[in-house]
């Protein structure tokens, strides 16, 4: 069964439209939308990751060289909602809409426990946009019944670090490394 939101188009019955949330930036003329990311998506998401700088890319993979393919970016937009959760960012700008940042968490196999990851495109950063995603994924994890939600994070990737802290997690050593810190959020 599919119905039709605020949003115009029509999504199916298990799309958790209320993680759906707009906003004026500044006073430029541009608004930007966070939504639960869909199938349809996969053009602006190819766009998002095709433009990230190095950098962006050696904090979001750790380091390491991913090569994204199109069936890794299928199943970046093909969500099962029940279990984990994707939210994209999105800016429209004279009429065109963008991928500015997306955020994830996919459940552990305990089942209570989430890992998360969010990148925001170059130019967006610094903007507040990282915030709002991160808040937004964790009330999302709650309200979906997670106990833990954690993240693998660059040693040296000081933004998402304090990012982190400012959200209440807990940043711990990593027992793959002194590259790494796992930061942690109880959501009991
Ligand atoms: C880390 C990242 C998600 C933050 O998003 P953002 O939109 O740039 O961050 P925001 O503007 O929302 O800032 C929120 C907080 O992040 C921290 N932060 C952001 N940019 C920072 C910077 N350049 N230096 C230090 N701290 C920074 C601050 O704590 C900031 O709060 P403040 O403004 O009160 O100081 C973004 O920089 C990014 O995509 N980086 C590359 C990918 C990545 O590292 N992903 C994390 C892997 S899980």
């Amino acid at each position: 069964m599919r119905s039709t939101n605020a949003m115009g188009p029509e999504f199916p019955a298990d799309y958790p439209a209320h993680l759906v949330a707009s906003w004026p930036l500044g006073l430029l003329p541009h608004s930007i939308t966070v939504r639960p990311i869909r199938p349809e998506d996969i053009d602006l998401e190819t766009e998002f990751a095709r433009k990230l700088s190095k950098e962006t890319r050696y904090n979001r993979f750790l380091g390491g060289g991913v090569r994204l393919t199109v069936e890794m970016l299928e199943k970046f937009t093909r969500i099962d909602f029940s279990r984990d959760m994707a939210l994209i960012a999105t800016a429209t700008i004279e009429g065109a809409e963008t991928a500015i940042g997306v955020a994830r968490y996919a459940r552990l196999a305990d089942g209570v426990t989430c890992e998360f990851a969010i990148t925001v495109a170059d130019a967006w950063q610094g903007r507040g946009i990282g915030r709002k995603l991160l808040v937004m994924l964790v009330d999302s994890a709650r309200g979906h019944g997670m106990r833990w939600i954690v993240g693998d994070v660059l040693a040296t990737n000081t933004p998402m670090l304090r990012l982190a802290r400012s959200q209440g997690f807990r940043i711990d050593w990593h027992p793959e490394g002194a590259e790494l810190r796992r930061v942690v959020l109880g959501l009991g």
